[in-house]
């Protein structure tokens, strides 16, 4: 079993190919290679048959290159995250759509059983009235470019599944908390932000109301969900290989409770939150879903998130606080 994952240096990429590591095996065979391409490598990571290769994704051929020959399973991670797309138009069609046609090439050239599980996002999704619940059978009508390069990656993994190029499918992510490090440039940066400063003793800046309700999701449940999806037959799928992820309907203000009871029962010093309202980022934030219905994906077997107070205290857990105990 050849296992690819772009993105294999982000966060996500990053603990899907711990798992697979210590999986050993999927889909019931043993992992002979689990290759890793990312621009940068910034954690160390260790296993039997790993492989990491630095480049860019939208490179004509570098993919396949990479590759070495067939691959059985292919995760699509690898991208320009929102803030930046907003930012830099031209950028993002050519990392986020080039690249990803770059990819879907190398599933092709792999052949028609390589089954390929590309990293979408609930920015698909806007346009409409964004506090009802948006499932798979809801109109695509991204209001950012992060969004519609998604959104194109899911029509262009339909129609290569369509034609038995590869066998393709995707899955619509919810924001994923609590990214570990620090802020980065996406437009939802502050969701996981406003977990972790806090937790880390820090103060945490604010740019959207508190009752701002947003999907959210947890790390471990969303490498779980794309290992099941890379699992599930494709008749399961059908003609529609997109799946909206479940996810808890999330305030600002729920998520301060949630911290506080964590930081309470551990014993953590709290860093506090500053309300600072920032035009660019709730503008963008409020053409986002508020919830998401993801009933077909619990359906075909993928989780639920965890609770949202278990969430922060296995992000506590697993990757440490900064701020001394509390005593
Ligand atoms: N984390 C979330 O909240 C969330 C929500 C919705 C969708 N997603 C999607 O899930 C996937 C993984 O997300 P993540 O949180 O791990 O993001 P991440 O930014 O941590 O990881 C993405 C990786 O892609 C790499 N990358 C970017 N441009 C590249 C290029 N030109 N060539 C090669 N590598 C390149 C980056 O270096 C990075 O390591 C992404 O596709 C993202 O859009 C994530």
């Amino acid at each position: 079993m050849r296992v690819l994952i772009t993105g294999g240096g982000g966060f996500l990429g990053h603990q899907l190919a711990q798992e697979l590591l210590r999986l050993g095996q999927f889909r019931g065979r043993a992992l002979s290679e689990l290759i890793l391409l990312d621009r940068a490598f910034g954690r160390e990571l260790a296993g039997s048959g790993l492989r990491r290769v630095c480049g860019d994704v939208a490179r004509p051929g570098w993919v396949r290159e990479a590759a070495q020959g067939p691959v059985d399973v292919i995760f699509h991670l690898a991208s320009m995250v929102s803030g930046e797309c907003e930012e830099d138009f031209d950028a993002a069609l050519r990392v986020n759509l080039d690249g990803g046609r770059e990819v879907f090439a190398a599933a092709r050239a792999s052949g028609p059983d390589t089954v390929l599980v590309f990293a979408s996002s609930i920015a698909c999704y806007g346009g409409l009235d964004m506090s009802l619940p948006m499932d798979d059978f809801t109109k695509h009508l991204p209001q950012t470019t992060y969004g519609m390069t998604k959104a194109m990656g899911e029509m262009l993994v339909n129609d290569h599944s369509r034609k038995g190029h590869f066998d393709g499918r995707s899955v619509r992510l919810p924001t994923v908390v609590i990214r570990p490090g620090r802020p980065n440039a996406a437009a939802s940066s502050w969701a996981s932000g406003m977990f972790r400063e806090p937790l880390n003793g820090e103060d945490c800046r604010l740019p959207i109301s508190v009752d701002q309700p947003h999907p959210m999701t947890d790390d471990l449940t969303v490498v779980q969900s794309l290992l099941a999806c890379a699992q599930l037959p494709a008749e399961a799928l059908g003609v529609d290989r997109a799946l909206v992820l479940p996810a808890h309907r999330v305030t600002p203000r729920e998520a301060m409770q949630a911290v506080k009871a964590v930081g309470a029962r551990l014993g953590i010093r709290l860093g506090r939150w500053d309300l600072q309202p920032d035009a660019r980022i709730a503008a963008i934030v409020a053409r986002w879903p508020q919830q998401v219905d993801g009933a077909r994906a619990m359906a075909l077997g993928m989780p639920q998130p965890m609770a949202l107070e278990a969430i922060v205290e296995r992000f506590v857990r697993t990757f440490g606080v900064l701020a001394p105990p509390s005593c």
